[in-house]
């Protein structure tokens, strides 16, 4: 991917419902983003940093009335119940925008009139079912696809935004902008979304109030109150919040965003409504939105009922906040979903925090004081050591190249290569032998490029980690100001003053409640799973049932056969596969094969090959793979 460092850096995090308290999923993407502010940050760029509550609509409404209280008491409570919770966990967000606030309701009746002059929005009536929990209009269902939960019945007087007029225009932008959907495994959902139909989209409710109203200029012949649907008035946050078509200091500059950060259960609203309602307003699209996957507690769906809500600042007064950020950035893969437990949290900050970074740190610091008084000199240790300060550099490379695809936890690996690097040169160096045989010059090379390994990796973490980052470089006296230094122009110390300080990372305890579920588990071996990938992954992986009914003897090639595979399609594909050696032509007719059929077409032998025939190879030659029972050509395997 293309690496383009901005001279403006705008990041920005859905902003949460405020029916209740913050919790962890809510957490992830904070910590995501700001993780991704201060990266920018670091490198010189002028960052804009957004997040906030979503505070109308059906939800909060029925919420408010539960707890007794009137809408707007109860969303200031709950707002500041996130505010309150990022402050304290160091977010460095630029603004908190609230959605009751009038300079965004602004945003948006002006933006609402300029869709309606626009002649993209017209009047009718919406029959259909919704869900209250995602605040979605659902066609055809009984239960919401998204959340499970059952739906309610509406017909009511709505103005519809003519999101179908969009259609071509948003495939055409996908197709031309590959990667504006992060992970891009993920564009596949949104493209079929589309594909299936676009309907035009209610945008206003009349069966309750709490919401912004829509403009006299539009509503003046209308008989109902209007209030505009909680998408509409949420998307916009992330133009009122620059001062669009509102009395707000102009950032307009900033616009359009960099990089959206959303679960993947709100990809639609941002990957599709999102961008026609900017195309409506002859505005620039978001360069990427970038959604990631959800959390679970102890393999269980969270949910209040349960009970088992991870309460984030119950997770940092546990372990420390910078153990909680380096635990939910590098525990799952960016994009899929993640299990958190008491145990997970244990086993990986001892893993990789106490046993690779900690241990690191405490043999500098140990071997600085008693070999050296904490004073190490070596102005040769660049040269002995040019190799692996070149391994450092290229670890730094292909960290740096990670942060644009927000895959931080590939961002952090690339990260401990370098700690990793470090700890094995010392093992290999066995520098406790050296200083027996009085080589003093040597140990101290290896210590001043351990040193310089370890501000060239806290540089790095301190997008992720600041404190610890912070703290680690305190031991060098330097401050957070040295990226540009030691990171982009690579510079290194051939001279350095160590200062102590406490252990960052001591070993964490399992707790006796774990031990037991530990204990409980104990009957099942643990299985080293690699590559591990998750449901919506692999529901991205189109394997079908298909019939072969041609097959054609390519002369030219020893390994290869033309086939003609029926997968219920308006024609049989071409598939060119590597059985020649193991099949006569005549056994393949009429066989059902089970076909990799989204695989991305290429040519072989000059041949065009739409698809793969999946088969199995061991010592005793290849087998194709074919259904147990005859199955409908095209039927998906699951
Ligand atoms: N208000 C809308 C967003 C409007 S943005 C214009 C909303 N709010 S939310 O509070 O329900 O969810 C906010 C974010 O939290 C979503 O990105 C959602 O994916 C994320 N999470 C909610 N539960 C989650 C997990 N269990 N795990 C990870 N993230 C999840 O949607």
């Amino acid at each position: 991917m293309e690496v383009v460092l901005n001279s403006k850096f705008y990041v920005t995090t859905p902003i949460y419902y405020v029916n209740d308290k913050p919790h962890i999923g809510h957490a992830y993407t904070t910590i995501i983003s700001d993780t991704l502010a201060r990266y920018h940050s670091l490198c010189g760029d002028e960052v804009f940093f957004l997040t906030g509550t979503d505070e109308h609509g059906q939800k909060i409404e029925q919420s408010a009335k539960k707890n007794n209280e009137n809408p707007s008491e109860y969303v200031d409570k709950v707002a500041s119940k996130f505010k309150d919770m990022w402050d304290s966990f160091n977010i460095s967000y630029d603004k908190f925008i609230r959605t009751s606030e009038v300079e965004h309701k602004n945003s948006v009746k002006n933006a609402f009139i300029k869709m309606f002059n626009k002649g993209d929005i017209y009047k009718g009536e919406y029959e259909g079912n919704y869900c209250i929990s995602c605040e979605s209009f659902v066609m055809n269902a009984i239960l919401c696809p998204d959340c499970g939960k059952e739906l309610v019945k509406l017909k009511e007087e709505s103005y519809f935004f003519k999101l179908s007029a969009y259609e071509d225009r948003l495939l055409k932008f996908y197709d031309e902008n590959p990667n504006f959907i992060l992970p891009t495994y993920r564009k596949k959902e949104v493209i079929n979304f589309i594909k299936n139909g676009l309907e035009d989209l209610s945008i206003t409710r009349t069966s309750f109030k709490w919401g912004v109203e829509i403009p006299n200029e539009v509503a003046q012949m209308s008989d109902k109150e209007h209030v505009v649907y909680v998408w509409l008035d949420a998307l916009m946050n992330y133009l009122s919040a620059l001062g669009y078509e509102n009395n707000l200091e102009s950032k307009m500059e900033f616009f359009p965003p960099d990089i959206q950060l959303v679960g993947k259960d709100i990809l639609k609203f941002h990957a599709i409504y999102w961008p026609a309602f900017l195309m409506s307003l002859d505005l620039p699209l978001p360069k990427h939105i970038a959604a990631h996957g959800w959390w679970t507690k102890d393999g269980a769906k969270m949910s209040k009922s349960i009970g088992n809500v991870v309460n984030p600042s119950e997770v940092v007064s546990e372990f420390g906040l910078d153990v909680f950020r380096y635990f939910l950035l590098r525990e799952v893969p960016f994009g899929q979903d993640g299990d958190f437990s008491q145990r997970a949290i244990v086993e990986r900050s001892n893993a990789d925090l106490s046993n690779v970074l900690g241990n690191l740190l405490n043999r500098l610091l140990g071997m600085g004081e008693k070999y050296f008084d904490n004073n190490l000199d070596s102005l040769s240790f660049a040269s002995a050591y040019e190799v692996e300060l070149k391994e450092v550099e290229d670890s730094i490379n292909i960290a740096r190249e990670y942060i644009f695809k927000v895959e931080l936890h590939n961002y952090l690996e690339s990260i401990w290569r370098i700690f990793d690097l470090a700890n094995l040169t010392i093992t290999k160096k066995e520098p406790w032998k050296l200083i027996k045989e009085n080589k003093y010059n040597e140990v101290a090379e290896l210590l001043v490029f351990i040193s310089n390994t370890l501000i060239k990796g806290a540089y790095m973490l301190y997008p992720c980690m600041p404190a610890s980052a912070k703290k680690i470089l305190s031991v060098f006296s330097l401050g957070d100001d040295g990226f540009g230094r030691f990171v982009v122009n690579k510079e290194i110390l051939t001279s350095v003053k160590l200062n102590h300080i406490p252990p960052l990372f001591p070993r964490l305890e399992v707790k006796e409640e774990i031990k037991q579920e530990i204990k409980s588990e104990a009957k099942l071996e643990p299985l080293s799973i690699e590559n591990v990938i998750d449901r919506d992954y692999f529901m991205n992986i189109d394997i079908k049932v298909g019939t072969i009914i041609e097959v054609e003897v390519l002369p030219k090639s020893e390994k290869l056969l033309k086939l003609r595979v029926d997968l219920g399609e308006t024609r049989p594909r071409q598939i060119i596969a590597g059985i020649k050696l193991y099949y006569e032509p005549q056994e393949l007719i009429g066989m059902q094969v089970c076909v990799l059929a989204n695989l991305k077409p290429a040519k072989l032998m000059g041949e065009i090959s739409e698809g793969m025939i999946l088969a199995v190879k061991d010592d005793s030659g290849l087998s194709v793979i074919t259904p147990h029972k005859v199955a409908q050509n095209g039927s998906k395997i699951s």
